[in-house]
């Protein structure tokens, strides 16, 4: 059993051992995982990574004593607010990551609702079955009761369905910009329109394509409009480590205005320290990640965004054209970075089994069976490889029987 070392073991030992650990890990750089990892080149990381440690110290936390990570953080809500076309009254403040931003804006429509009436029953929060896990999270934590609704023949949420399942303890009704089983972006209009018409709380979680879609859509990609431009949206999340190419630990959390905003924080004061006050839930956040992305958002600027924005969803083409000649087809209509393939005909599990035992992670989907890509760079160059490889276990896996897909993280 391992036990804390009795002496310090010195470093160069160590960094040779972190090093060996690694070489069991997928290879990452070679595109090989179909998530978990956002690259952007090599240059980008190398400003995260440098930014990072220049405030690796710092802490988030103390923001009276790091007026540096003030300034970066306010900086870094503000250029987010922008993309979402937040309006002058809109508010935010960065978290440690979409699970968090969930939290926060299910705390804040919570609380809001209990304000309005304190006589609720157990509060409901209403989504559709594809948005992400961390809502159900959350809803777990805190008390509510999550209810789901089926989706539509084209995968998005059912505005109709949501609508319906509106209650008068319902505190929030959330869609996805876009979803992460199948990438497709919900009707947000509409739901914030069943929304609005019962004075519900509309959430739109955007944490995948929150730093995306703005470049996607300045790239002619035709979506209807799913930020604070729909009047009945009250709360955006949207990760900056996911498509903000920044270190890990940073997502955005944006309000329509300052009084929703406050329902973000918490306050207390009954405490021999004093007063302690948070926006976020954790108390000490890394001032590493909130310079690194303040340093990769200036560093990429609208135009650098774009330039990697137009090479995953070309990368995105390519892969959704290479499945169809194999004849598996795309799930409803993915427009960003996330897609999702399959077919009745073939046992999209034994697929999955023949690329891992080609060396790549498979992401699965399982309603309707296929596979998943959240796309980024590393993609870019292995398009053709995975599809060989690819059409080589589709060759191998079995014709008649099919098996079910168990699709673990
Ligand atoms: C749509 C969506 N929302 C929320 C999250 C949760 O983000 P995180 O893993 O940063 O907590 C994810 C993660 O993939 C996601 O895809």
């Amino acid at each position: 059993m391992t036990t804390l070392p009795k002496e310090g073991v010195a470093w160069p030992a160590l960094k040779a051992q972190l090093q060996e650990a690694g070489k069991a890990d997928v290879d990452w750089r070679g595109g090989r995982v179909p998530m978990f990892i956002h690259y952007a080149g090599d240059d980008v990381l190398e400003v995260a990574k440098q930014a990072y440690l220049m405030y690796f110290s710092e802490n988030g936390l103390g923001l009276r004593a790091f007026a540096s990570l003030e300034r970066f953080e306010s900086e870094v809500v503000a250029m987010g607010l922008g993309l979402l076309h937040g309006g002058p009254l809109a508010r935010g403040a960065m978290t440690t990551g979409g699970t968090e931003s969930i939290f926060l804006a299910v705390k804040a429509a919570r609380d809001q609702a209990r304000r309005q009436n304190p006589s609720m029953g157990t509060p409901q929060l209403v989504m559709a079955t594809s948005a992400h896990p961390a809502f159900d999270k959350a809803a777990h934590f805190m008390g509510l009761t999550p209810i789901r609704t089926p989706l539509r023949a084209d995968f998005t949420a059912d505005p109709e369905a949501i609508g319906a399942a509106i209650t008068s303890d319902t505190v929030m009704v959330v869609g996805s910009a876009p979803a992460f089983p199948h990438g497709v972006v919900d009707p947000i209009g509409e739901i914030a329109a069943a929304a609005s018409a019962r004075d519900v709380w509309m959430h739109v979680d955007a944490c995948v394509g929150g730093y995306f879609a703005p470049f996607a859509q300045k790239l002619g990609v035709q979506l209807p409009d799913w930020d604070f431009r729909v009047p009945g949206v009250t709360s955006i999340s949207a990760d900056l480590h996911k498509y903000g190419y920044t270190a890990k630990g940073a997502s955005t959390l944006f309000f329509r205005d300052a009084d929703r905003f406050a329902g973000m924080g918490w306050y207390f004061d009954q405490w021999p320290r004093g007063q302690y006050f948070t926006n976020t839930l954790v108390g000490t956040r890394a001032g590493g990640a909130i310079a690194a992305a303040w340093a990769v958002m200036n560093y990429l600027g609208e135009a650098g965004y774009c330039r990697i924005a137009e090479r995953v969803l070309a990368t995105r083409r390519a892969l959704q054209e290479g499945v169809a000649e194999m004849g598996l087809a795309t799930f409803g209509n993915p427009q960003l970075s996330i897609l999702a393939y399959g077919s009745p005909e073939h046992d999209m599990a034994a697929i999955g089994s023949g690329l891992a035992r080609r060396g790549w992670v498979a992401g699965h989907v399982t309603e309707p069976p296929g596979l998943h890509h959240m796309l980024n760079l590393t993609h870019e160059p292995v398009v053709g490889q995975y599809l060989d490889d690819l059409a080589a276990a589709m060759a191998d896996a079995p014709k008649e029987k099919r098996g079910p897909v168990v699709a673990r993280y």
